[in-house]
């Protein structure tokens, strides 16, 4: 882990507000690649995660941008309590959504304070003189992040605004903006729930490839209360000789494996991070998160215990 402490804050757009990161020990952060977050170790003892959309004025440092959000489980708000000078630990960065290096062109829809990632692929891209557009849709003018950076010359040709609150003939038509399915073209999204499914299935029923469709959660899509009612209880087997155990219905399978002193890491705690990805010998998840691609959950050989469950009555995990 590394300490940082905060050096600039900065409301980006209507509950949004940008937080530069520095090292305690003045060393510059790691380098990180487009797409890329960070663990953010916050003083409530949550952990969650951030995409880093540094500008080029911040080299070594990070800038994490963060929606504060009215129904979360209390991480947007313990980072928008924090001030110049606070200090907290971070992780090293990782990329679950990266771009595709051999990519011929590249069409990235942000919503809302899904811009962070796409902030920094944009840039990128506008840099190496990549084919590429951006198209960013937020609720109003008044929540949109980033505007100024996004009207740099280099960048502004290749970025679309759409407002939901605007003018009929600006909305996002993403027929329009996916365009032909070509091979060579990759499709990034990023935003609330909601826009990425409504993207993602769009794009399938138009004949996008899986492997042509990459997206980045920021929250576990919201589950009906009337679906957690029909959880069951179930076992899991550690390795395929080792002892059997019951996750109970309202207990998911990383308490289980604690109780048993089986320690699986963890970070986001919701199905969005990847952090406690574990490989399945036998059986069937039940998958409830937002990590895995449709192929990997379609494989059966993988799950993430923080919230996924099973479908058949023993699920046998290599551990
Ligand atoms: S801890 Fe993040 S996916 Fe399980």
């Amino acid at each position: 882990m590394i300490e940082v402490f905060v050096t600039q804050r900065h409301s980006e757009a209507e509950g949004i507000c940008s937080f530069e990161l520095t090292a305690v020990d003045g060393s510059p952060l790691p380098p990180y690649e487009p797409g890329a977050h960070i663990d953010v170790h916050l003083p409530n003892r949550l952990i969650r995660q951030y995409s880093l959309c540094p500008g080029s004025e911040q080299v070594g440092r990070y800038l994490i941008a963060v929606l504060l959000e009215p129904t979360s489980r209390g991480g947007s708000a313990a980072v928008h309590a924090l001030q110049i000078g606070d200090r907290l630990h971070i992780g090293a960065p990782r990329n679950h959504f990266p771009l595709e290096t051999g990519a011929l062109r590249s069409v990235l829809l942000a919503g809302g304070i899904g811009i962070t990632p796409l902030l920094s692929m944009t840039e990128h891209l506008a840099a190496r003189g990549a084919d590429f557009v951006l198209h960013y849709g937020a609720r109003s003018a008044a929540r949109m992040a980033f505007e100024e950076r996004l009207h740099q010359e280099s960048v502004a040709p290749h970025v679309h605004f759409h407002l939901d609150d605007g003018a009929p003939e600006q909305k996002l038509v993403l027929a329009e903006a996916l365009g032909a399915v070509t091979p060579g073209t990759h499709i990034y999204v990023c935003g609330p729930g909601g826009f990425m499914d409504w993207v993602l299935q769009g794009a399938r029923e138009a004949g996008w490839p899986e492997a042509q469709l990459h997206r980045e959660y920021f929250a576990a899509p919201a589950r009906a209360q009337d679906l957690d009612a029909e959880d069951g209880a179930f076992q899991i087997q550690i390795g395929r000789d080792g002892a059997i155990h019951t996750v109970p219905a309202e207990r998911n399978v990383i308490e289980v494996l604690n109780e048993h002193g089986i320690e699986v890491p963890v970070s986001c705690e919701q199905g969005v991070c990847g952090t406690c990805v574990t490989r399945v010998l036998k059986g069937q998840p039940d998958h409830r998160d937002s990590y895995l691609t449709e192929q990997e959950r379609a494989a059966n050989d993988c799950f993430t215990p923080c919230c996924s469950r099973a479908h058949s009555q023993l699920l046998v995990l290599d551990l």
